[in-house]
């Protein structure tokens, strides 16, 4: 991956120095990736939070911590499996939803990241992801769980924001937990089938 990994730091570096969006002027420290860089898996979030502003990382508060569970109940580890990035690199304030004008601004570097990993298998984490990455596609509840086709013929495959999991307690057949159980074998198994 050196080849890609070095590429994808001089995108790295120039998101740092970015102010194409206010977000630049509020953010403690641009929020590019985190797990490993790699050909299979990467996992696309809305934006960073408080945590992730103030170390630089994506998903390390709460939600993070869940979905680092929900990755190691079917083996998968963001050190050695998952590269995780986020639609916007910068927190928005309050953690409100990323803006249009944001999301524009910030596309530049989602699709820098797509295009030099080619990952095999996106995962859309929640509504913000979904409806960057899925053209006219409904809410979240309707497509996860489904398979579709993405760029460089990856596939995508939507899926439940931790904090919503974390909103909705209950493990019951059917409920956002359970679902998200399901979905997450279904990944496992075709991360499993790539060579
Ligand atoms: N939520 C996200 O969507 N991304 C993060 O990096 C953290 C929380």
């Amino acid at each position: 991956m050196t080849v890609e990994s070095e590429a994808l730091d001089k995108i790295r570096e120039k998101c740092k120095s970015c102010y194409k969006c206010p977000l630049g002027k509020t953010r403690t420290n641009s929020v590019f990736s985190g797990g490993i860089p790699n050909h299979k898996l990467m996992l696309i979030g809305e934006a960073p939070g408080y945590w992730e502003d103030q170390k630089g990382e994506p998903f390390v508060g709460k939600a993070g911590q869940l979905l680092d569970k929900i990755f190691a109940c079917v083996g998968l580890s963001r050190k050695t499996d998952v590269y995780i990035c986020n639609t916007l690199k910068c927190r928005p304030p309050d953690n409100r939803n990323p803006l249009p004008e944001e999301k524009a601004a910030c596309r530049e570097y989602l699709d820098a990241q797509i295009e030099i990993l080619k990952p095999r298998i996106i995962l859309l984490c929640g509504g913000v992801a979904v409806q960057s990455m899925l053209d006219g596609a409904t809410g979240i509840t309707r497509v996860r769980g489904k398979w579709f086709d993405g760029p460089y013929g990856s596939r995508m495959m939507p899926i439940f924001h931790p904090s919503y999991l974390l909103r909705n307690d209950s493990r019951e057949k059917g409920s956002p937990k359970w679902l998200m159980w399901q979905d997450i074998k279904e990944i496992k198994k075709a991360y499993d089938a790539l060579e």
